[in-house]
């Protein structure tokens, strides 16, 4: 707890990524992209997604440079980034495992799936958030509803979609990803 305000800080969740440097073209792009829009600010979205489409995920840096291009401070940006599940805080793996948890999929046993990907991958089914292997090959993780829950249950690795996922089909997907 703070001694001179008595309020708990706000832990900061970003990670740093050493030699984070736009390269220029993506510089140019984003600085194009801003030009569609009245006020500066509302470009803030659309710079996360471009800066996450070419790292894969977004660090303290590139919060920091978003910010200083739009000329805003950087909690404007890190409020979006701790909002919207789709942008990433850590470096995610080759192959992004999602696991639907959502009702339907959640009743056709999608946790128990989710907890032999985990066990496979050498991964804590119980911790929070993504979880990724120290080989940055795989990341597991839960979502909500991939709009299949006829088909329950449902996962993506990548952007491909699986259908009706046994334990057997699990294994397979795994394997074919190596
Ligand atoms: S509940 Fe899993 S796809 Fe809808």
């Amino acid at each position: 707890m703070s001694m001179t305000t008595g309020i708990t800080p706000i832990p900061n969740v970003l990670q740093s990524q050493t030699g984070f440097a736009v390269p220029p073209p993506l510089e140019a792009e984003i600085d194009e992209l801003i030009t569609h829009y009245p006020v500066k600010r509302s470009a803030s979205l659309m710079l996360l997604h471009a800066i996450q489409e070419h790292f894969g995920w977004i660090s303290q840096e590139a919060v920091e440079w978003i910010a200083r291009k739009l000329s805003l401070p950087p909690i404007n940006i890190y409020e979006l980034l701790t909002f919207y599940p789709m942008l990433r805080l850590q470096p995610m793996g080759k192959y992004q495992i999602k696991v639907c948890r959502t009702l339907s999929c959640a009743l056709a046993g999608s946790a128990a799936l989710h907890q032999q990907f985990c066990d496979r991958l050498g991964l804590d089914a119980h911790k929070h958030g993504p979880q990724t292997t120290v080989d940055g090959r795989f990341t597991v993780e839960f979502v909500e509803c991939l709009a299949s829950c006829g088909t329950a249950p449902v996962m993506m690795v990548n952007e491909d979609l699986h259908e009706g996922v046994t334990n057997t089909k699990a294994d397979e997907i795994v394997a074919q990803c190596k």
